[in-house]
């Protein structure tokens, strides 16, 4: 599988021969329009399980493919598979990553796919995994994506805009109660009960279907007193990002196929930028380097032995010095475990 350029047009063909077309103009830079986070730190933890002929690297959110670009920079005998559920995204890392011809294969596909994706390549484990969660800058600044509260915009969110709820109808669609615990359970928002009531009572009058309909209710609901703390949207517009794109349920689907690829040394790393899905990593990393021995077994069985091991205590974060310069990395939890051990062992 490679990268072909069809009159003018830069296609990147994917694993399932579709054309993933670079819409928005080849003129664009990838590298100015998403900085990586914890780029070096990521590089250093995954390149020594790439350094084998033929090993395979799995950027499971290839985004602008700096991380990707990095690794293989880094890494001359790896091979990257990359998934992306953004059409767009590919389209533009798959130019930055043409030089590096048939090391690279793109899949148009949502992570949760990834056993089966790597089932139709004919890969059966994998040596190293990146998950960059969230969305990247380009889908942020994209006015037209309806990301961002600080532009007028259809009220959209969709990362694959070909398919899927957009944001405005699950505004239009959810009874008060679940706008409610939506804003409460993705959005840790103290206003949830305000903001549901406000935009229920509003959209009887007239439909909210941009980003900028969207904001000017939440403005108007909240109290004068609550005015300073930080843009009121903000946690609004990431809890119903969540929901459009089903992020965590995708994670939780996704990570436990990842590990189960991995092979011993083999390495996973994740970032996450947000408390609920950060939670989930820590849980699931904690359960797979902990021994399962019973307590009161006087000898740890070879079965009951961890699977992983931590390759970073706790969680990372970004340096002030990298948060100035980028300050989407400030919230950023890095997580990495590498396999000790075989499931069958
Ligand atoms: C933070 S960006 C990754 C940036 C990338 N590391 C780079 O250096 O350019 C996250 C990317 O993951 C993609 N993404 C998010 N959730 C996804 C999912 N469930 N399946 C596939 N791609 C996903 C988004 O479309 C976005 O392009």
């Amino acid at each position: 599988m490679g990268i072909s350029d069809q009159g003018g047009t830069r296609n990147v063909m994917t694993e399932n021969n579709q054309n993933v077309q670079d819409s928005g103009g080849s003129d664009r830079d990838p590298a100015m329009l998403h900085t990586p986070v914890l780029l070096e730190r990521c590089v250093e933890l995954l390149a020594p399980a790439l350094q084998n002929p033929g090993s395979i690297y799995v950027d499971a959110t290839l985004g602008m493919g700096g991380h990707s670009e990095a690794v293989l920079d880094r890494c001359p005998n790896a091979r990257l598979v990359g998934f992306d559920r953004d059409s767009e995204a590919l389209g533009l890392a798959g130019r930055r990553l043409a030089r590096f011809g048939d090391r690279v294969t793109l899949v148009h596909a949502v992570y949760d796919e990834f056993a089966s994706s790597l089932d139709n390549l004919g890969i059966g484990t994998v040596d190293a995994v990146l998950f960059d969660l969230g969305v990247s800058s380009l889908q942020l600044d994209e006015a037209s994506r309806g990301f961002s509260y600080i532009q007028d915009a259809p009220l959209d969110m969709r990362m694959d805009a070909t398919k899927g709820v957009t944001a405005a109808e699950i505004v239009a669609s959810y009874g008060e109660d679940e706008l409610r615990e939506l804003f409460y359970r993705y959005g840790d928002e103290k206003l949830a009960p305000r903001y549901a009531s406000w935009i229920v009572r509003e959209r009887a009058q007239a439909p909210i279907e941009t980003t900028g309909q969207l904001v000017d209710v939440l403005q108007r609901a909240t109290p004068a007193a609550k005015r300073d703390a930080g843009h009121p949207a903000k946690r609004v517009f990431q809890a119903l990002r969540i929901e459009v794109n089903a992020e965590l349920g995708a994670l939780e689907r996704a990570l436990p196929q990842a590990l189960d690829r991995v092979v011993v040394g083999g390495r996973v790393v994740v970032e996450a930028y947000q408390s609920l899905e950060d939670r989930f990593v820590k849980r699931l990393f904690e359960a797979k380097t902990t021994s399962t021995a019973p307590s009161g077994l006087p000898v740890e069985l070879p079965e009951h032995k961890p699977e992983f091991s931590r390759l970073v205590r706790g969680a990372e974060r970004a340096g002030a010095a990298e948060g100035e310069i980028n300050p989407r990395a400030l919230p950023v939890r890095l997580r990495a475990v590498e396999r000790v051990r075989s499931p069958r062992a």
